[in-house]
C-alpha cells in the first residue's frame, strides 16, 4: 500500500481529528482536493468493498432487463454475485446467486427460467421464482431425511425498484432506503425515469479507477478543453489567445446533496430557455440549435434524439408568436406531440425544464444526464481488486408512446472507442492518463475547484462517511 508519509498535505482544520490521522496522508479527503491514494492504494480499495459496496444501496439493474415473468439477469460487485428475478408482474426478487448444496451459481450472465423453475445445472435441485426449494434429487440422503425447506430456500437480498432502477443492499440491516434516495425522489419522479425505457446499453472496461472514471462526469469544468467543438468561447480562450468570455458552462449551477447525491443544470442558463451564445435572427437561431443538439445526437447517440431535432426543423420558417422564444416553442411543440402520442414526459416546470442537458449524480456510482423524456444513465463498477481498473456504462433510455412494446435490456461489450460518440470518446480519452498521473509518486493530491468541482468532494466526503464507521 501506500504507507503512511511523513509528509503532510494541507488537511482541513475541520477534519484533522484525530479519527481522520489514523489514515495515511494520500486517503485524506481535504478541504478542496483529495489525497491520491484514494484513486491508487489496493487497500483502499479493499477498505471500500469492506465499507462501502457492502453496505450501500447500488443501481444492480433496470427493470427492463428481466422485463417478463422468469426472466433473470446477474449483478456484480467485487466478488459477489447477485441473481435478480422477475417473479410477476409487480416483484421482482434479488438473491445471492448460489446453489445451497455445493455452491454453483444458479444463474450466468442473463436469461430465462422456463417455466418459472430455477434449477441448478450441476445435480438438478430446483426453486420456484420466489426462491422456494421444489426438488431436493434423493432428499433422504440429507439430513438422515430430516433437511428442512427453510435450509436450503434461496437466499434473499434486500432489493428495492425506484425509478425503473433495482437497487440492492448486501447489508443484512440496511440503511433506509427512503433516507438514502430522499434527496432525488422528487426529482426522480418529475422526470419520469421510471417509464423510460432501454434504446441501448454498452459496457467496456477502462484502465481507471471507478471514481475517476465518474468524476469525469461530475462537473462542466472539463467541456472547454476536453470538448472544443461544445464550447466556442472556451475553446479560444483555452487553444487560442482570447483572454476570457461569455463561457457557456460557467453558468452552470452546482448543487450538493445529502448522501453524497448532487445536480448540476443550466436553469435559465439553456437554449430551452433562449438562451444563445451570440443572439442571431430567428432562422439563424433554429439552425444555430439544431446544430449544436446535433453535436449531442450524433456526439454521444442518446439524451438528444434525431427525432427531437427533426421536431425542432418542422419549426423552420414558422412565425413564432410574440413573447415567445424558440426555446420555448420547440418545449411547447415537444409536450403536444408527446401528449398526442401518449408518451410520458417531464413535469412541465420550469424548473424542471431548466434542468435538461445537466446532470444528476446518484451515490456511489450512477449519473443521470436528462433530457425531454429521454435520458443517457452512465454507471461506473470497480473492479474487484485493482484500483487502476474499472467498467463504464452507458445506457440511451427513453419514454415510449404508451403501448409500444419495447425490447428487452442487453449490454453490447465494446473494446473499440469507435463504437461510443465522439464526446464520451474524448471524456474516456482523457481517463488512462489521468489514472497514471494519480500514481505519479511526485503527485499527492487533487486539488478541486470550490464551486464547479463540489459535487466530487461531496462524493469523496459521504464515501469516507462509510468507510470511517
Ligand atoms: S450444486 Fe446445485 S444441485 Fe448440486
Ligand atoms: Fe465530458
Amino acid at each position: 500500500m501506500s504507507a503512511a508519509s511523513p509528509t503532510t498535505i494541507a488537511t482541513d482544520p475541520a477534519r484533522s481529528t484525530a479519527a481522520s490521522n489514523d489514515w495515511p496522508a494520500l486517503w485524506q479527503t481535504l478541504s478542496q482536493g483529495v489525497g491520491v491514494g484514494r484513486y491508487t492504494d489496493p487497500q483502499f480499495t479493499r477498505l471500500e468493498f469492506e465499507k462501502l459496496w457492502s453496505r450501500v444501496w447500488q443501481v444492480a439493474a433496470r427493470i427492463d432487463e428481466i422485463p417478463e415473468q422468469g426472466d433473470y439477469t446477474t449483478y456484480r460487485i467485487g466478488d459477489q454475485s447477485i441473481l435478480l428475478v422477475r417473479v410477476d408482474e409487480s416483484t421482482i426478487k434479488a438473491f445471492y446467486n448460489f446453489c445451497p448444496h455445493r455452491g454453483t451459481t444458479l444463474g450466468h450472465g442473463c436469461g430465462h427460467f422456463d417455466g418459472g423453475k430455477i434449477i441448478c445445472p450441476y445435480h438438478g435441485w430446483r426453486w420456484d421464482l420466489q426462491g422456494n426449494i421444489k426438488l431436493v434429487l434423493e432428499r433422504n440422503e440429507f439430513c438422515d431425511g430430516k433437511l428442512q425447506d427453510g435450509d436450503v430456500a434461496m437466499r434473499e437480498v434486500h432489493s428495492r425498484v425506484f425509478a425503473g432502477f433495482v437497487f440492492i443492499n448486501l447489508d443484512p440491516n440496511p440503511e433506509s432506503f427512503d433516507d438514502f434516495i430522499a434527496p432525488l425522489r422528487q426529482f426522480l419522479d418529475d422526470i419520469v425515469l421510471g417509464d423510460m425505457r432501454h434504446i441501448w446499453w454498452k459496457r467496456t472496461v477502462i484502465p481507471c479507477n471507478w471514481k475517476v472514471a465518474q468524476e469525469a462526469f461530475y462537473e462542466a469544468y472539463h467541456v472547454s478543453a476536453t470538448h472544443p467543438q461544445l464550447e466556442k468561447v472556451g475553446r479560444e480562450v483555452v487553444y487560442g489567445d482570447r483572454p476570457d468570455g461569455p463561457m457557456m458552462y460557467r453558468d452552470l449551477t452546482y448543487d450538493a446533496f445529502e448522501h453524497g447525491h448532487g445536480q448540476f443544470y443550466g436553469g435559465d442558463k439553456t437554449p430551452m430557455a433562449g438562451h444563445v451564445q451570440e443572439p442571431k435572427s430567428t432562422d439563424d437561431l433554429l439552425e444555430e440549435m439544431a446544430a449544436r443538439m446535433n453535436l449531442t445526437a450524433e456526439g454521444l447517440g442518446a439524451m438528444i434524439l434525431k427525432e427531437d431535432i427533426e421536431l425542432l426543423l418542422t419549426l423552420r420558417g414558422k412565425h413564432l408568436p410574440p413573447g415567445t422564444n424558440l426555446g420555448a416553442e420547440y418545449v411547447r411543440l415537444q409536450y403536444e406531440t408527446a401528449a398526442k402520442l401518449s408518451r410520458p414526459m417531464p413535469k412541465p416546470t420550469p424548473e424542471i425544464i431548466g434542468r435538461w442537458g445537466g446532470v444528476t449524480v446518484a451515490f456511489p456510482n450512477v449519473l443521470v444526464l436528462l433530457q425531454a423524456g429521454s435520458a443517457a444513465l452512465y454507471r461506473v463498477l470497480p473492479h474487484a481488486t485493482d484500483p487502476n481498473q474499472c467498467t463504464f456504462e452507458i445506457r440511451s433510455v427513453k419514454t415510449y408512446p404508451a403501448g409500444v412494446k419495447t425490447p428487452r435490456a442487453v449490454v453490447e461489450d465494446i473494446t473499440d472507442p469507435e463504437q461510443v460518440g465522439l464526446i464520451p470518446r474524448q471524456d474516456l480519452g482523457n481517463l488512462p492518463r489521468v489514472q497514471e498521473g494519480l500514481r505519479s509518486t511526485g503527485m499527492r493530491q487533487a486539488w478541486l475547484a470550490s464551486n464547479q468541482e463540489k459535487l466530487i468532494l461531496n462524493m469523496h466526503r459521504e464515501l469516507d462517511r462509510y468507510l470511517r464507521s
